[in-house]
């Protein structure tokens, strides 16, 4: 028997990424679609903990689609991580009479919310991350659009490389997954890609391409690096020990976690919304939203965060083929 639902909360939690408020957009439409009412709660768990919520209808979520971040703000919420904190943040959704939750955010926010599931509170997460690192969903809201700031970023980086003959080291977000350096590299023709799936190898991955590229002709080069890659900070020296080249370095940071969103995260992301209600109506406890084949799925939390995702070696390999010379 489906439990009755008549309130339900939402919140974005952990790394903020654009496509989180067509998120909690497709949850209100949802909802209230189903006679719902909606609280949204300010800044993440931490908000749970204050109380500090809001009563969200049509009219609070309307215009937000083409904003990036989170109207709903978030936070990373260490108190929230205790037991005692858990239990507080329980206490108060059932104070402020929410029969379940939505959490968007990443691996970590789901942690969280399976710990609230223990203390009886329904949950549903819905994957929201620049970074495409959550295991069991192929897709993350926020990818595409951080993609494609960081594509376009390095584009231009390209024109000035190109004038002034130069090599350009352009350092993208993605400290544990490499998805933002693999596809950027590849979509902007790199001369080469440093990923946090490799150990480093600046002979293998940089130094030896780079001299062949030279050996062609070449006279501007771009490495596309993700912040995660190991060694990093070393690699403009060992490049002008090696090649004698200087490269400019730049470290495209939080413009990638900014930004209109693109269709593809606005999409995803109402119809994960839509998809999370529904999976609260049919009176699931713990569960993740998430896009597999194409598909917008759910899946039990446990099982979900047991899920691993990483770049397979035959994705690095084509990398290689297509950046190196
Ligand atoms: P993300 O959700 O993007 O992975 P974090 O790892 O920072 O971001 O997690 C966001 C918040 O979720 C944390 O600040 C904390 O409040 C909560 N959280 C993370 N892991 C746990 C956990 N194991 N137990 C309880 N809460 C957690
Ligand atoms: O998890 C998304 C992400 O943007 C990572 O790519 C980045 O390393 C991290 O968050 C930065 O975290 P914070 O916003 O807490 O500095």
């Amino acid at each position: 028997m489906a439990p009755t639902i008549q309130r339900l909360g939402v919140l974005t939690s952990g790394g903020d990424a654009p496509g989180m408020n067509a998120a909690v957009h497709g949850v209100v439409s949802a909802a209230l679609h189903h006679g719902i009412a909606v609280t949204g709660i300010y800044g993440g768990y931490r908000g749970l903990l204050t109380k500090e919520v809001t009563p969200l209808t049509h009219r609070d979520v309307d215009g937000i689609l083409v904003r990036g971040g989170t109207f709903l703000r978030t936070a990373r919420c260490p108190e929230f991580q205790t037991p005692e904190g858990v239990q507080r943040a329980a206490e108060n959704a059932r104070e402020l009479g929410l029969d379940a939750l939505v959490v968007i955010g990443g691996d970590g926010s789901f942690r969280g919310a399976l710990e609230l599931s223990r203390e009886g509170i329904l949950v549903v997460g819905i994957p929201g991350t620049i970074d495409n690192d959550i295991g069991c969903t192929d897709y993350t809201i926020g990818f595409d659009t951080a993609m494609n700031t960081a594509m376009e970023a390095i584009d231009r980086i390209r024109d000035t490389a190109y004038s002034h003959e130069r090599c350009s080291i352009i350092e993208v977000m993605g400290r544990h997954a490499g998805y933002i350096a693999y596809h950027t590299a590849i979509a902007t023709g790199a001369e080469a890609v440093l990923l946090p799936e490799l150990s480093a190898d600046f002979e293998a991955q940089v130094v030896a391409p780079l001299r062949a590229w030279k050996e062609r002709g070449k006279r501007d080069f771009i490495i596309v690096a993700a912040e995660g890659a190991e060694g990093l900070s070393e690699l403009p020296a060992a490049l002008e020990a090696a090649i004698g080249i200087k490269p400019t370095y730049s470290m495209l940071g939080y413009i990638q976690r900014g930004g209109v969103p693109t269709v593809r995260d606005r999409s995803t992301a109402m119809r994960m919304g839509e998809r999370a209600v529904s999976e609260l109506l049919l009176g699931a406890a713990a569960s993740v939203i998430a896009e597999r084949e194409g598909k917008i799925c759910a899946l039990p939390m446990e099982k979900a965060l047991a899920m691993k995702t990483k770049l397979s070696k035959s994705e690095i390999d084509s990398a290689r083929v297509l950046t190196n010379a």
